[in-house]
């Protein structure tokens, strides 16, 4: 399914629309954006098209665009959701790289975050980071996310094993750190 808007200070999470897939077809071809994550080949429009009927028809996905200053900048979700268990595994790219640095990430995080304990009504997040992905952990970390542990030699790309952190989140941990957020 695709997330309601949310909006914060800065950061907007909104749902993706059709005239937005370009920009994913741009940001899944740049290696600097793609370096840490999954997707490792480019995609076609085409295939950007049948991913947002998928995830919109998903009730096991909640999926954002992230918007700055009215522009498309990356995406965001909360995706695996396990109702039963009420844990979701989490994601993000800022694909404009002109927005890495400048707290975008954390600020989607925390939107994102809020809206899965407060909406969804889930128990954990989940998230995984390749290791060297400094910003990554660093923002999750500031949002709560705690240690699980260290996947070793998880992902094979770039002709070498890499090792993942396992991170997770949890509602109670969440909201007693965000009590004062909550009207
Ligand atoms: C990783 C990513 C999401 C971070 O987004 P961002 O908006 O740049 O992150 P923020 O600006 O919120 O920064 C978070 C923290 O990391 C720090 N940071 C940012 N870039 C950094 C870098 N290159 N090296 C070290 N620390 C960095 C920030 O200073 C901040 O910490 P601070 O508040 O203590 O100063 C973004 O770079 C990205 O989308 N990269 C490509 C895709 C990707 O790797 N996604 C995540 C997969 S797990």
């Amino acid at each position: 399914m695709l997330g309601p808007t949310l909006a914060g200070p800065t950061v907007t999470l909104a749902p993706i629309k059709p005239e937005h897939l370009e920009h994913y077809v741009d940001w899944f071809a740049d290696s600097l954006v793609t370096r840490f994550l999954n997707h490792v080949q480019a995609f076609t429009l085409q295939q950007e098209h049948e991913w947002l009927d998928r995830v919109s028809r998903s009730e096991t996905e909640v999926a954002w665009g992230i918007f700055v200053e009215g522009r498309h900048i990356g995406g965001t979700a909360v995706s695996q959701i396990d109702w039963r268990s009420r844990r979701g595994m989490t994601g993000i790219f800022i694909g404009d790289r002109n927005w890495w640095g400048r707290g975008v990430a954390t600020e989607a995080m925390t939107l994102r975050t809020r809206y899965a304990f407060e909406e969804l009504g889930l128990e954990k997040l989940i998230t995984q980071v390749v290791e060297g992905n400094v910003a990554s952990r660093r923002a999750l970390e500031k949002v709560g996310y705690a240690t699980v542990g260290v996947y070793r030699h998880h992902e094979f790309r770039q002709n070498r094993w890499w090792d993942v952190w396992i991170g997770e989140l949890l509602r109670d941990d969440w909201l007693a750190d965000h009590a004062s957020l909550t009207p």
